[in-house]
């Protein structure tokens, strides 16, 4: 197992090479992509869709409108963006915010990966669709938001992406129900 010194490396290594990544061709007309950031040794990684416009212009995940309820998500259980690692299936912002392209989700899959392995979280927050279809493509997220599947020795929390509660208000309230049951889920983990 890495030390926290040495996942911290690892990972910045690997954000050298995303935010010069042109394996696919969503970096055209970006202005800088965006790893994810937190903790190297974090118990909970975050993994949401892509940067949006706020995210692109300063190379960090979440710090638009989505990343302040994340922010609040995480207060609601006490934690903060430094306690956690807080990551995206796609490293450059699509154009017009458009739904990434499966070719594009491939293209980014191995540095996700490698985040998961150096990281090696107990818990994986899957927010919203498309980060629950790349690890639980069986899932529904309207099913599935809130509940925690044990797949491999990962365990993995699909919840809502905070996006859609700033269009959906009657999403707000689920969002803090599902993140208020993450420390319980946590708990029980540490003891199995
Ligand atoms: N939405 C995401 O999925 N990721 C971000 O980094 C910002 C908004």
């Amino acid at each position: 197992m890495s030390s926290i010194a040495e996942k911290k490396i690892l990972l910045d290594k690997l954000a050298t090479k995303i935010k010069d990544c042109q394996l696919c061709p969503l970096y055209n007309g970006t202005t800088n992509g965006v790893p994810g950031e937190g903790n190297p040794n974090a118990d909970i990684l975050f993994i949401g869709e892509g940067p949006g416009k706020k995210e692109d212009e300063l190379g960090r995940p979440f710090v638009g409108a989505a990343g302040k309820l994340l922010e609040a998500l995480l207060q609601h259980i006490d934690l903060t963006r430094n306690d956690v690692f807080i990551a995206n299936v796609v490293k450059h912002r699509p154009p017009a915010n458009r739904d990434p392209l499966p070719e594009e989700v491939s293209a980014c899959w191995p540095y996700l990966k490698k985040q998961v392995e150096i990281i090696s979280p107990k818990i994986i927050v899957l927010l919203g669709r498309h980060s629950t279809h790349r690890f639980l493509p069986e899932l529904v997220i309207s099913q599935a938001h809130g509940k925690p599947y044990r797949k491999g020795n990962l365990v993995y929390y699909p919840m809502y992406h905070p996006a859609a509660a700033l269009y959906n208000g009657s999403l707000r309230e689920v969002m803090f129900q599902d993140a208020g049951r993450i420390p319980v889920i946590l708990k029980k983990i540490q003891i199995n």
